[in-house]
């Protein structure tokens, strides 16, 4: 932001005002381009309390200094005995999106949106993550800083009384229900936001140029996004839920000896001694489990545990948490009080010491979300009417319970300066820099392709995992999306051989082997070899997320603020700077793309587009539907059949076009935080005369590119 805007902005704002009928609000701008509105006695534990990550202050003063396309001074915010009510000016024009990982709906104009944590996810707002925050496509973001359940009308010209409406003339009554229904006032549009119990609040404005750039400034005002290890962005592979550890370490050998792809070996509920609540203790299962871990890493496997929170009586530290906890148990076990430093501080010791140190490289936080299904078997979550010795409520710690949870695990490697990547089941806000991966049990193919889209609209990442299939081309259709999101997970819980053995989940457990599975591992191997092979184009995207807040799997909205046609589009994105990425469904080997502005190439057979039209495209089985922007260079790497601290990728700079647009390489140790203290270098990959140029910047010693070879694409 230019200083002297800068400056009168900040002067303007940092005054108290009084509001003529209104309570007292105070408006600040926090950090550059982010203002703060508040009112009253905000909540106590709000989710800006538990940020521990500083605004990345440099990078957003690279931002825009746009201001926002209302006045402040037409904000409402009322208090009244239900708690707080905020209106907010809309235009006519202007699209919203967010609320957390909605599912069902994308564009939240006109909508009613009540973001409840549930793992049930449904229109009116039920999510993974429910997030109080929204961003406009007239290029700015709004988040109420509560954990309350808050309900947002999201357009709608309902007004206060005694903003006495002014009624237009009808010209002859009609008796159709539509036009008896259509609302003849002329108020404003507006968003009305209902923030109930509360005697006070913070709104958190976003400012950008559009809305992409109020996402970036959310995400830099959290920290920056995360950057996960390399080897983070490899396949991970989760084991049947009651494998003994010579099942584990045989399933590593099958990837091994076939030569397929795996990072990561995730073990399900079996390896505790007692799951559902967890014990955190190996079962007899596994006799020898850090001969097995050992074994793991002998054969270059990171281990992922899965857990959840709910603390059973047979679980070591049982004892030291019963006073840290919520009034009421879930599965039997304890909910800790992840609010109370030390109620989160017995936790995470515990599993430092006994699975962190003892080379655990991440873990599944599984149901940490919240479930509607109430019958004694199967419930879990707290009720709401819980209560926590700290004095959060159940309503306010469900909202925050995945990001707490995550916290509190993510700072012991933090702390070991060793990054991580978990799985987990719900988030919040200010979580962009949590290297965390939201999953689902849904499994409904569609949404799973959308929820990409919708969770980077809050700095958040999701994993549309593999499991069983209905058919060979919903197998394939899965697995091509599954490789191009933020992390590529096959979770085969429930199922004994590799999924393409046998995709009926009945017979795969019989052992039973389908008649194709040799050719589906042909085509399983290569398909997770175009992941492997794009791994440094993904890590530098997301270099992007930490270093400019620019979320690295995102929607074409994101990227073309002023084409109205790709304001519905959820079923195409972008994966980092140039490439997009078109998945389809069982349902169809063929399907309609639309391309952007500027002219694109298909990744695969390099067939030529011309921007701003939708073709009928056919979607190849055996390769990974991805398109490019002319223009781009797009660093392609030798296959790895894993990545650690060592690997060094052997890379041919695809040049799509004339190559204008410059691609910068991220270039670190891959694993520790270093880079954070400028441990890393950056190679730029650029085109002159027709003619490649590498040029390399930067403190960090070792090399993790070698670029070899040119392919010039015309
Ligand atoms: C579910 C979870 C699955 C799997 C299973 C194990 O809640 O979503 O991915 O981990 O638990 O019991």
């Amino acid at each position: 932001m230019k200083t002297k805007n800068y400056l009168l902005l900040f002067a303007v704002l940092l005054t108290t005002v009084v509001f003529a009928q209104q309570p007292k609000i105070k408006i600040q701008t926090i950090a550059p381009g982010v203002i703060k509105l508040s009112m009253g006695t905000p909540d106590k534990y709000s989710p800006y309390t538990f940020c521990s990550e500083k605004p990345r202050e440099e990078a957003m003063q690279q931002l825009s200094d746009k201001s926002l396309p209302f006045d402040l001074k037409d904000v409402v915010v009322q208090k009244n005995s239900r708690g707080v009510q905020i209106r907010i000016p809309l235009n006519e024009e202007e699209q919203l999106y967010g609320f957390g990982m909605q599912i069902g709906t994308f564009e939240q104009r006109g909508l009613r949106k009540r973001p409840i944590v549930n793992d049930n996810p449904s229109n009116i707002g039920y999510t993974h993550a429910p997030q109080p925050f929204y961003v406009s496509t007239a290029g700015y973001g709004v988040l109420v800083n509560t954990s309350r359940y808050v309900t947002f009308l999201c357009g709608t010209n309902q007004d206060l009384s005694q903003q006495k409406p002014v009624i237009k003339e009808q010209e002859k009554l009609k008796f159709s229900t539509q036009d008896l229904y259509a609302n003849q006032s002329q108020s404003k549009m507006s968003m009305w936001i209902d923030v109930p119990s509360a005697e006070g609040v913070e709104v958190f404005f976003f400012l950008g140029e559009t809305l992409r750039e109020s996402v970036q400034r959310y995400n830099l005002f959290s920290g920056g996004g995360a950057m996960p290890p390399l080897w983070g962005l490899g396949v991970k592979y989760r084991v049947k839920g009651d494998f003994n550890q010579d099942e584990v370490l045989k399933m590593g050998s099958y990837f091994r000896e076939h030569q397929i792809p795996c990072d990561v070996l995730g073990l399900e509920p079996g390896w505790h001694t007692k799951a559902y609540s967890c014990s955190y203790v190996w079962s007899d299962k596994f006799p020898r489990s850090q001969e097995m871990i050992e074994g793991l890493k002998g054969m270059n496997f990171k281990v992922n545990l899965w857990e959840h929170a709910y603390v059973n009586p047979a679980a070591p530290f049982y004892k030291d948490l019963e006073k840290m906890a919520g009034s009421f148990l879930v599965w039997n076990g304890l909910v800790p009080d992840f609010v109370n430093p030390k109620a989160a501080a017995i936790f995470a010791d515990y599993h430092e010491k006994n699975l962190v140190d003892k080379g655990i490289a991440s873990f599944k936080l599984d149901e940490c979300d919240n479930s509607n299904i109430m019958d004694a078997k199967s419930t879990w979550g707290f009720p709401d009417m819980t209560t926590f010795p700290s004095g959060i409520d159940g309503e306010q710690m469900h909202q925050l319970f995945g990001s707490l949870y995550a916290r509190t695990l993510a700072h012991i490697y933090k702390k070991k300066n060793q990054r991580t990547y978990f799985d987990y089941r719900s988030s919040n806000v200010f979580t962009s820099s949590l290297p965390a991966v939201l999953y689902s049990d849904i499994y409904g193919h569609n949404d799973y392709i959308s929820m990409i889209s919708t969770a980077s609209f809050g700095g958040l990442l999701w994993s549309p995992e593999l499991r069983d299939a209905a058919s060979e081309l919903d197998f394939i259709r899965r697995m091509q999306t599954m490789l191009m999101a933020p992390q590529a997970v096959v979770n085969s819980w429930y199922l004994k051989n590799v999924p393409w053995f046998q995709l009926n989940r009945e017979l795969n457990n019989a052992d039973v082997k389908h008649v194709n599975a040799d050719k589906l591992e042909e085509l399983v191997r290569n398909l997770f070899r175009e992941r492997m092979s794009l791994i440094p184009y993904i890590y530098s995207a997301f270099a992007d997320y930490y270093d400019k807040g620019l979320p690295p799997f995102r929607p074409l909205i994101m990227d073309n603020p002023k084409d109205k046609r790709v304001r519905s589009i959820a079923n195409q994105f972008m994966i980092g700077q140039s490439m997009m990425a078109a998945p389809t469904t069982k349902d169809s080997t063929t399907r309609v793309v639309y391309f952007p502005e500027g002219n694109w190439y298909d990744y695969n057979s390099l067939k030529q587009y011309i921007g701003g039209k939708s073709y009928m495209i056919e979607i190849p089985m055996d390769k990974l539907p991805l398109f490019v922007k002319e223009g781009s260079i797009v660093p392609v790497a030798t296959p790895l059949n894993f990545v650690d601290e060592h690997s060094v990728f052997e890379i041919t700079c695809k040049v799509f076009g004339n190559g204008s647009t410059p691609f910068t390489l991220f270039e670190d140790d891959g694993v520790t935080y270093d880079f954070q203290q400028g441990g890393f270098n950056k190679v730029v990959l650029s085109v002159a005369n027709g003619k490649g140029i590498v040029e390399r910047k930067g403190s960090f010693k070792g090399i993790r590119y070698n670029i070899k070879d040119w392919n010039f694409i015309k």
